[in-house]
């Protein structure tokens, strides 16, 4: 029985990709394997967002290639974003790839696998084998983003923007759900520009969430220039929608918005952010930041910190500006010294680190509803992982419970990003 290895960097729509192009695996007989040296198919899924991620994807290439050479009937393919970045110029500077399969691509995993796979074993038999799934899985709903942030390669690598019809995105989560899915996250770069004939975001949600079965339905990405007023409306008036807005203001400082092309005002970016706590008074909002943008100053990056003071996301993601080649912002002079990136974006972390700490600790002796995400263990002891329906992270001592049940809990304590509880 053929085996596979797969390897995935990046977002979470990385993530969904390679599920899809492993089911479509699976059903040529590729049986999932635990280590990469025993594969006969190695799959790196690469991330093309900052330098490191694709410094990461190569090191690794490299060591699978490595063990290719003691074990040459093996094959490596490299697929995602670094590979529609790259194409088969990987091959020469990194020996090994059998294939480089860009995310365009990747679409459609079926395809994928009869070009890759079938056209060398058209003869062979087949014995499906039948990963399992688990009770949170992603699922696209729009593929590629025209929205040009003057850093972002993502347009680059993964297209242009379309809209996934509404009748797939349907069918897609109910054969999930038959196979024991109980929540789904919907994937879109901008998910509030979705439009099926003219049906939106908000449509779209209402359609999933009467879908049988589903408990939970999560979203991401909104951008801020897009968000309405109706989608959150709509949020607050699906019980089985989480609580939570992933808003990613990427800067407190209007100069540095507009050289980033995200087309918004901070002053805007606030009235989203009284609008959904006027909505959505319970609503986990998080956040993508991003500092040492060309330019940036002092007092641009104080305004950034002023901004996550006063809205007190519940987490964020913080990077430092890569320069991506191709991009608008690669012709602008990458003026803020390394070490000024370094230290402004720890001084961010710090500053959020300690909000995040008292929202968690705010949240000592509530109750919360607590979808069972699977055991785990820490430290020794064993615990159930789970999450409320906002987007805070749960551990109740463990209990023998089935995955994707949904419990009322206690929160006991905080330990800095996660909440201990107990079952009521
Ligand atoms: N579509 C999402 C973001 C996808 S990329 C949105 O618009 O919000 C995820 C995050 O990576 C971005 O929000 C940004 O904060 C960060 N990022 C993107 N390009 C980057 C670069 N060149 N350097 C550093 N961080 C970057
Ligand atoms: Fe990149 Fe902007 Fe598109 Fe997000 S919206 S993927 S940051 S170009
Ligand atoms: Fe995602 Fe990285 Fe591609 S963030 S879309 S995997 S460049």
């Amino acid at each position: 029985m053929p085996s596979v290895y797969f390897q995935t960097f990046g977002c979470q729509m990385n993530v969904a990709d390679s599920d899809a192009l492993q089911r479509a695996l699976a059903a040529r007989g590729y049986a999932p394997v635990p280590a990469p040296e025993d594969a006969d198919l190695i799959v790196v899924n690469t991330c093309s967002v900052r330098e490191h991620a694709e410094l990461r994807a190569r090191a690794r290439i490299a060591e699978f290639a490595a063990v290719k050479t003691r074990r040459p009937e093996m094959r490596i393919w490299v697929i995602g974003c670094m590979a529609e970045r790259f194409g088969e110029k990987l091959k020469e500077t990194i020996p090994g790839i059998d294939a480089v399969i860009g995310a365009p691509e990747l679409v459609d995993a079926e395809a994928v696998v009869q070009r890759y796979i079938d056209k060398e074993k058209h003869a062979a038999a087949v014995n499906p084998v039948h990963p399992a799934r688990g009770v949170s899985e992603f699922v696209p709903v729009m593929r590629g983003c025209d929205n040009y942030c003057a850093y972002c390669v993502v347009p680059f690598v993964r297209g242009r923007e379309t809209s996934i019809p509404a009748d797939d995105v349907v069918r897609a989560v109910s054969e999930r759900v038959k196979d024991g899915v109980c929540e789904v996250t919907l994937l879109g770069q901008n998910v509030n520009s979705y439009n099926d004939n003219g049906n939106d975001f908000s449509d779209l949600l209402r359609r999933v969430a009467a879908i049988e079965g589903l408990l939970r339905i999560r979203f991401t990405t909104s951008h801020p220039k897009d968000l309405s007023e109706k989608l959150v409306h709509t949020i607050a008036g699906i019980p089985a929608v989480c609580r939570h807005i992933h808003l990613p203001v990427q800067s407190g400082s209007d100069r540095i918005l507009s050289l980033m092309n995200r087309r918004y005002t901070v002053a805007h970016y606030r009235t989203l952010i009284e609008m959904i706590r006027k909505l959505l008074p319970d609503a986990d909002i998080t956040t993508d930041l991003l500092v040492g943008f060309p330019s940036e100053g002092e007092e641009d990056f104080a305004s950034t910190l002023e901004l996550v003071e006063q809205v007190r996301f519940t987490a964020a993601f913080m990077f430092a500006y890569s320069v991506r080649q191709g991009t608008a912002a690669a012709k602008l002079d990458d003026d803020v010294p390394r070490g000024t990136k370094t230290g402004r974006l720890n001084r961010l972390i710090t500053l959020q680190t300690s909000i995040t700490r008292s929202i968690y600790e705010s949240m000592v002796g509530r109750t919360l509803a607590m979808m069972a995400y699977g055991p785990v263990e820490k430290r020794g002891a064993k615990f159930l992982k789970g999450q409320d329906r906002g987007c805070k992270r749960i551990l109740i001592p463990c209990i023998d419970m089935k995955a994707g049940t949904i419990l009322q809990v206690r929160a006991v304590r905080s330990s800095g990003m996660t909440i201990i509880a107990e079952r009521i």
